[in-house]
């Protein structure tokens, strides 16, 4: 087996990124080497807050976690707390982490990483690309010591946050914007300098979804299992009474499940350009599915998932946790 491959997973825990987390560390093929932080689910307090509280969970003091930007580049932060609740984690009991944040921004944090990884760091967004952003304008200097960029975020058709557009890139579509034209499809362009970028949007996370007996499955695994089937109580519930859908798309996993097998989520190369200034249309991740524009490719866009194998594999993993 080969070595783990390092990870640095920038989120805004979040109901699913709190599922990534935990995939990322149940699975032995990822190296999950620091968590950061970012306001977008709720506040960036909360969020840091939360990151924190599950690596307590999965015993993963060791991590370091830093806190990033507080809201997006240009517009008000607007949350989805209505969806996670006001903590970010509705569903399990309340409790305070063992440890605080490092002292240190994200950025700080993330470009130590970058510098001291043995090879290039795989980094993985699955909140909105505030500190993503931060990263192509700050960073230049390290972009041969990023591998690639995984994201969760956008959508080919449908939005979810408005019928044009996906909350991450909703949230903070002038950080989108930044890192969709800093970016190169994987395996394509000679643009030595720009970033691979993997997008995984609801083409393929409306498909991730895990059910009430899901959460039943896991709620007597342990510890960890009964969080997340705690979380699920919560986040099945409202996608069941909001959309009427059966569960509730796990979103943020399939990042780090297409890292783990990338045989799961399909993607084709496609030009993606942020739309940053329509009020009805703000955020649209703008991609050209059919190559009509005959602009470059600037990432690998998510179009399926082999859902059966997407549960089998989180199930499996979260299992095994402590
Ligand atoms: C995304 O929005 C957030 O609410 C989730 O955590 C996920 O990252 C899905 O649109
Ligand atoms: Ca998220």
């Amino acid at each position: 087996m080969s070595a783990p491959r390092p990870i640095l997973l920038d989120c805004d825990p979040g109901h699913d990124d709190a599922i990534a987390i935990m995939l990322a560390i149940a699975d032995p093929s990822i190296d999950l080497r620091a968590v950061t932080t970012v306001a977008g689910n709720v506040t960036v307090e909360n969020t840091t807050r939360n990151a924190l509280r599950v690596l307590d969970m999965v015993e993963r003091p060791d991590i370091p976690v830093a806190a990033g930007r507080d809201g997006p580049r240009v517009r008000t932060l607007s949350t989805a707390a209505v969806m996670h609740g006001d903590s970010g984690l509705e569903g399990p009991l309340p409790s305070e982490p063992t440890r605080a944040a490092l002292d240190i921004p994200a950025i700080e944090l993330i470009e130590q990483q970058l510098l001291d990884a043995d090879e290039p760091l795989t980094l993985v967004a699955t909140g909105p690309l505030t500190n993503m952003a931060d990263v192509v304008e700050r960073l230049p200097h390290l972009r041969s010591r990023i591998r690639e960029l995984v994201l969760m975020g956008g959508a080919v058709d449908l939005g979810n946050w408005t019928p044009a557009a996906e909350f991450n890139i909703w949230v903070d579509p002038h950080a989108a914007d930044v890192v969709f034209k800093a970016a190169r499809a994987p395996g394509e362009g000679s643009a030595a300098d720009a970033i691979a970028v993997t997008m995984i949007g609801l083409e393929v996370t409306h498909r991730a979804w895990l059910t009430d007996e899901h959460a039943d499955a896991l709620r007597s695994t342990g510890r960890a299992g009964h969080f997340v089937a705690e979380l699920l109580d919560h986040f099945v519930g409202f996608h069941q009474r909001r959309f009427g859908w059966e569960g509730a798309p796990i979103h943020d996993a399939v990042t780090i499940a297409h890292l783990i097998d990338g045989t799961l989520v399909s993607t084709l190369p496609m030009n993606v350009q942020i739309e940053t200034e329509s009020p009805l249309c703000l955020g649209r991740t703008v991609a050209d599915r059919w190559a009509v524009t005959g602009l470059a490719a600037n990432a690998a866009v998510g179009i399926d998932i082999d859902r059966d194998h997407f549960v089998t594999l989180l199930m499996e993993r979260l299992s095994v946790l402590p």
